[in-house]
């Protein structure tokens, strides 16, 4: 007799006991390791840790109990993961969770809902579709708008350049591209962006069998934002050269700057040329919810919209939606499969909206978010971050060993540590910085690079900061900056 059941959960009385018996474990350990956690990352060398990973063996005779993996996996996985509730943790868009959205998982984990199909969801569906319905009206989109969620802003880009792009080729020439694949004057279309846009947009034109090179990226202002005017002689430039712009993506929310394009500019020179319009707001979309909402100004007027639940709306990776101002654009990623989109009942489907078929009922947390926490309650946090942003440039700006690179629209801060350095080295020595620092688990910290100099970035999403907690951070970085050198 196998007893396969105790690996799962039954229905009935006692079916759940080791599901409970797990759950209450896993929660323990967590408990415990927070309570216990001093550092962002444990400090585990490299490769020590991949070392202790592969030891775990995978082979079927050394199968342990759950209870037994549950606490080794607590010890070697857990204890040397990055540990975003940290005050010290600060590099990227990754935001510790709220409980809402974490208690959400446990039941999107235990049910198991698919997304694709009514009967693989069934309130799941409606917890979706009442979900994405809010987000379009508070986006200021009217009744013939629609959302659906996805995994990512990665996944929400290119479903809504890919629809752009089949609307193109259906409204330009009547050419079906779903059917009949790229259109003989695809190699002329065109997509324009600005050089601080996200890297998704390239990654969108290459997977829509268009290239790179179809991407026409527009200069930026100082502060990160596309120039309006570049854009306009750009669009000019490119239909004087008989080439195809078809959309133009407006980021609100640059991942390094934190820049919010003038979207409403954006729109008019949309309109002008009669090209899809999709602002990428991945990152400053929360901003909605906010006293900032008036910086979004125009983004109810965009064709499509990405947000990012997993960034400034503090959810478990992964969550995120697109929206559409006209839901009939959908029918772009329509396609019939007989045992889905069954026309013989009156149930919604949700895969009509996707490019994915098996899909998370990420929709979970943002309800019980709004449930438990309230929109104004985050709106109420964003503007804590972006008041205290502002406080932590000011703290950088008057500190003799950093050097503000510029100032945060949103809520990242970059800048370099330039204290007696060797001014022919900076750039290496605040790469050195950030590996050190990391690898030392004393701060993780983000880097890129701004205007050609490598700058630390701080990423600040985590409301639960004072003042205090950065003057410590930066205390941290100079002491051990010192001892680098
Ligand atoms: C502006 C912007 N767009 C899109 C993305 C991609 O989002 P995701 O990582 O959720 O796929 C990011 C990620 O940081 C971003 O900052």
């Amino acid at each position: 007799m196998n007893n396969w059941q105790q690996h799962f959960i039954q229905v009935g009385q006692h079916g759940s006991d080791s599901y409970r018996d797990a759950m209450q474990q896993s929660v323990a350990q967590l408990v415990q390791l927070f309570e216990t956690t001093e550092k962002p990352y444990s400090a585990m060398d490299a490769n020590t840790l991949q070392q202790a990973v592969y030891n775990l063996s995978l082979d079927q005779a050394q199968v342990a109990p759950l209870s037994q993996v549950i606490a080794e996996t607590a010890e070697i996985v857990a204890r040397n993961a990055i540990v975003v509730q940290h005050p010290d943790c600060i590099a990227h868009l990754h935001t510790p969770p709220l409980i809402a959205g974490i208690a959400a998982e446990n039941f999107i984990a235990a049910q198991n809902q698919s997304m694709d199909s009514w009967d693989q969801s069934a309130s799941a569906t409606y917890v979706e579709q009442y979900v994405t319905d809010w987000l379009c009206n508070k986006f200021g989109f009217d009744q013939h708008s629609d959302g659906v969620f996805t995994s990512g802003g990665t996944q929400s880009n290119i479903m809504a350049l890919l629809m752009a792009r089949d609307w193109a080729a259906d409204v330009m020439s009547g050419h079906n591209i779903q059917k009949d694949g790229l259109p003989e004057y695809a190699s002329k279309l065109r997509i324009l962006c600005s050089t601080k846009s996200h890297f998704t947009v390239k990654k969108a034109a290459s997977i829509m069998g268009l290239g790179e090179e179809a991407v026409v990226r527009v200069p930026t202002n100082r502060d990160g934002t596309i120039i309006i005017s570049a854009l306009s002689d750009t669009l000019a430039q490119l239909k004087e050269a008989e080439l195809i712009p078809f959309v133009v993506v407006g980021t609100a929310g640059t991942t390094d700057h934190g820049a919010i394009d003038n979207l409403t500019a954006i729109r008019e020179l949309a309109d002008q040329y009669k090209i899809w319009f999709h602002v990428d707001a991945a990152y400053g979309g929360a901003l909605m919810l906010s006293q900032a909402k008036t910086r979004l100004a125009g983004i109810e007027t965009a064709d499509s919209i990405t947000v990012d639940f997993h960034k400034l709306w503090f959810q478990p990776v992964s969550c995120s939606a697109v929206m559409l101002k006209d839901k009939s654009n959908f029918k772009y990623l329509l396609h019939h499969a007989d045992y889905l989109n069954r026309e013989s009942d009156d149930l919604p489907n949700l895969v009509d909206k996707t490019i994915s078929t098996t899909r998370r009922f990420d929709a979970l947390k943002v309800l019980m978010t709004l449930r438990a926490v309230g929109s104004d309650t985050l709106g109420a946090m964003i503007d804590h971050l972006l008041a205290q942003s502002q406080q932590v440039a000011a703290l950088v700006n008057a500190h003799p060993e950093f050097e503000l690179l510029t100032e945060p629209p949103l809520s990242t801060i970059l800048f370099r540590y330039v204290g007696q350095c060797n001014s022919n080295n900076i750039d290496e020595f605040n790469r050195q910085l950030r590996v050190q620092l990391l690898k030392a688990g004393i701060a993780v910290l983000g880097e890129t690079t701004v205007d050609g100099q490598a700058a630390l970035k701080l990423t600040i999403l985590n409301p639960c900061l004072t003042l205090n907690n950065f003057n410590e951070l930066f205390d941290k970085i100079v002491k051990f900056a010192k001892a680098l050198k």
